[in-house]
């Protein structure tokens, strides 16, 4: 059943959501949510389905049930706003799609929306295959320790752009890009959390850097949008879209708004697909005998030719094993949204302007959801079993008319890598490997640096 979101007019609930034990002056719960967000989180539906939170002088509403994060994300009522994407306005602006609401957001979904859809995914299919294929023959010849942070938004930045922007020049940029990215998505998960506005604009050194990447990365997209002009060329793709693009009357889009399009397309593209393959390598890494079930798969699928794109949709057990890895490590793993009516949720009165925050990562590692909950057990994705699974239990890419536009995209690069690597290799961690999971606006293994052994 979908839990509607109503307004309090039609239903008699005034109550306040309890507040969450542990607040301290000053920082709130923040300082919780620095310290260790996922634990914090994942044992906030103890305490009711929507409690209070104190993020340092603000009021935030955390929803915990997967039935009311389903219905947040699917009504109206709450708009894409709230602490995350403001600490993530800086970064991608307010005219991009992943920022703006209301009609300049449908306007925007519907100039990108060709570029991802199902029958679009093909075309991109050989140049998937040709990343994949081009990162085990790095690996060949890497000779010793891989440090895969490195490596996996390496490929991701050049998937997402070559196919999205036809572009051949990006390897040195790919690399500029990551280094941004690290130190930006770092720094702004900081901002969000411990809101303390004009303190980062003090010139300390980790404040400096954070902007350096800013910065660059802005003068970076600038560099990718000129370079496509001067070139003359308009291919069929994703970039030639966005600079083609008209607003509502029939005139050309602005330059800022090509500017932060580009950004809330590559940055997120980046981010979360980088993360995504850290953490499925981890995943590899500490269960080698997925590794062995991928290889018999693909064996018995493709055979000894090369992985195609065509095979994916037959690679069942390795689309499991992605799927199960975004279920205990989503890229995505916090999401918030601004109330634009007084609403109610869960029998609770949810003021207009209130923020509200839920966690995927403790939706779908709930033990009220999912049977020995913290197993990695990619069958749980077989037909007979997922039914069992609650509504909205599982949305790693959200659902509603924000849900990413490149779930299909992402998941058919991702099943293809982890075929073409798993069949490859097996992995170790070398001694200063540390796959802790690393905090920032995404989630992903601290420092992973592993062993590539050939199989
Ligand atoms: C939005 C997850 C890959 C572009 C989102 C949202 C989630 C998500 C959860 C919704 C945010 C919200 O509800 O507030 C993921 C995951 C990915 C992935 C887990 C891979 C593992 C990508 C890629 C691209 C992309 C490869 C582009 C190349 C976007 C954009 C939005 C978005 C533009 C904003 C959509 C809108 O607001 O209308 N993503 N994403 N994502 N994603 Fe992804």
């Amino acid at each position: 059943m979908t839990v509607e979101s109503v307004r309090p007019e039609d239903t008699a609930a005034t109550a306040e959501p309890p507040v969450a034990g542990g607040a301290v002056p000053l920082l709130g719960h923040g300082w919780r949510l620095v310290r260790d967000p996922l634990a914090f989180l994942s044992q906030l539906r103890d305490h009711g389905d929507v409690v209070r939170l104190k993020l340092g002088p603000k009021t935030v509403y955390a929803v915990t049930t997967p039935a009311l994060t389903g219905a947040v994300a699917l009504s109206p009522d709450y708009i894409i706003a709230g602490p995350l994407w403001e600490s993530l306005e800086s970064l991608l602006g307010k005219e991009g799609v992943a920022t703006a609401n209301g009609t300049l957001h449908r306007r925007q979904r519907r100039t990108i929306q060709p570029a991802f859809r199902l029958d679009a995914i093909p075309a991109y299919g050989p140049i998937m295959a040709e990343e994949a294929y081009a990162l085990v023959e790095r690996w060949r010849d890497a000779d010793g320790v891989l440090d895969i942070t490195y490596e996996s938004f390496r490929v991701a930045v050049r998937v997402a752009a070559r196919c999205l922007m036809r572009g051949s020049y990006m390897d040195a940029r790919a690399d500029r890009i990551c280094a941004d990215l690290t130190t930006l998505f770092a720094g702004m998960y900081q901002r969000m959390v411990v809101p303390l506005g004009p303190l980062y604009k003090v010139p300390l050194p980790s404040n400096r850097k954070f902007n350096r990447a800013l910065a660059d990365l802005h003068v970076l997209v600038d560099e990718i949008v000129a370079d496509r002009r001067a070139s003359g060329q308009k291919p069929d793709d994703l970039l030639t879209a966005l600079l083609e693009a008209k607003d509502e009357n029939g005139d050309p889009i602005g330059e800022q708004e090509i500017h932060d399009q580009v950004i809330a397309i590559l940055t997120p593209g980046a981010e979360t697909v980088g993360s995504t393959i850290m953490s499925l390598l981890l995943v590899l890494t500490e269960h080698p005998e997925l590794g062995d079930k991928i290889r018999d798969e693909v064996k018995s699928v493709v055979g000894d030719r090369p992985v195609a794109f065509d095979d994916v949709r037959k690679l069942t057990y390795t689309a499991n094993v992605v799927t199960e890895t975004l279920r205990l490590y989503p890229a995505v793993w916090i999401l918030t949204r601004r109330a634009v009516a007084d609403t109610e949720l869960g029998g609770y009165r949810i003021p207009k302007g209130a923020d509200l925050i839920y966690s995927p990562f403790a939706v779908q590692r709930d033990r009220r959801s999912y049977e020995r909950n913290e197993d990695f057990d990619p069958d749980r994705w077989l037909p007979e079993r997922s039914k069992d699974v609650p509504k909205y239990a599982m949305s790693p890419f959200s659902v509603g008319n924000r849900k990413c536009p490149s779930d299909h995209f992402s998941m058919a690069e991702l099943t293809l890598i982890t075929a073409v690597v798993a069949h490859a290799y097996g992995f170790e961690h070398a001694s200063d490997s540390d796959p802790r999971p690393r905090i920032g606006i995404t989630l992903r293994p601290r420092r992973l640096m592993l062993r590539a052994l050939p199989r």
